[in-house]
């Protein structure tokens, strides 16, 4: 077993529609995560970022291939065991955010440790500890209405960092952001890197991620090729 890798994609195709309709989001790709990397994903829209991401977060099922986090073969696992295996291991930051509208910012970042069965005064502190790290410990009691898209996808950061997954990846997570709020949100997913050797896999074509992630993936038609 190859212990240094946090995932990897063995072979991984995936297609959506049927039939003649049918269209090749992903084909035949091989690629691994170290543990402790932080890699960029790049590629024109629809070129496939996002489908690889939520392949790699175990959000969708590949067509062929495997599919291996942290030395465990996904493609056996049952949905409650691939929930179970995302709570544990992984943090998706989601290029809409998807934050719960009915929902604070505390609430929001509550969840994942809420699935997790953990103990009410442990979570209140993680949670707080995490909002605060994020700068926004004095926003926790707002909804995501209330607050601006760089706070949002803060919020989001948050809610994918809380649970300490060794993977975290994240879906343009700058994209719709102005540059610096856009650095902020880059330094918080760096930092995590480097100070707690979280592998932090990024897609993205904002040239300020490029600037700042050596490691380069490139993605095209949902072919790969590795800088
Ligand atoms: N649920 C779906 N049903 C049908 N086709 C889909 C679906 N999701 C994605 N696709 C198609 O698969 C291809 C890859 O989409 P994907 O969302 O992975 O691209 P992307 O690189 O993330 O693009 P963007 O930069 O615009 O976010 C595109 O041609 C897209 O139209
Ligand atoms: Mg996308």
């Amino acid at each position: 077993m190859k212990n240094n890798i946090i995932a990897e994609l063995v072979e991984v195709s995936k297609y959506y529609g049927t039939g003649t309709g049918r269209m090749v989001a992903l084909d035949c790709v091989d690629l691994s995560l170290a543990k402790g990397e932080a890699v960029v994903l790049v590629g024109p829209s629809g070129s496939g970022k996002s489908t690889l991401l939520h392949l790699l977060g175990c959000i969708d099922k590949q067509d062929k291939g495997r599919v291996i986090i942290d030395g465990v073969d996904t493609s056996a696992k049952s949905l409650e065991e691939l929930a179970s295996l995302r709570l544990d291991k992984i943090g998706f930051v989601f290029q809409s955010f998807n934050l719960i509208p009915v929902l604070t910012a505390y609430e929001n970042v509550e969840i994942p440790l809420l699935f997790k069965g953990l103990g009410n005064s442990f979570v209140k502190d993680r949670v707080n500890e995490v909002l605060d790290s994020v700068g926004l410990y004095d926003r926790k009691h707002h909804y995501p209405r209330q607050m601006s898209g760089g706070q949002q996808q803060r919020v989001a950061i948050a809610r994918a960092i809380v649970g300490n997954p060794s993977l975290i990846l994240a879906d343009e997570p700058t994209a719709n952001l102005d540059s610096r709020t856009g650095g902020d949100i880059l330094d918080l997913l760096l930092h995590l890197n480097k100070n707690e050797e979280r592998s932090v896999f990024v897609a993205s074509h904002d040239s300020v991620v490029l600037e700042r992630i050596k490691k380069v993936v490139r993605i095209l038609d949902g072919k790969i090729s590795i800088d």
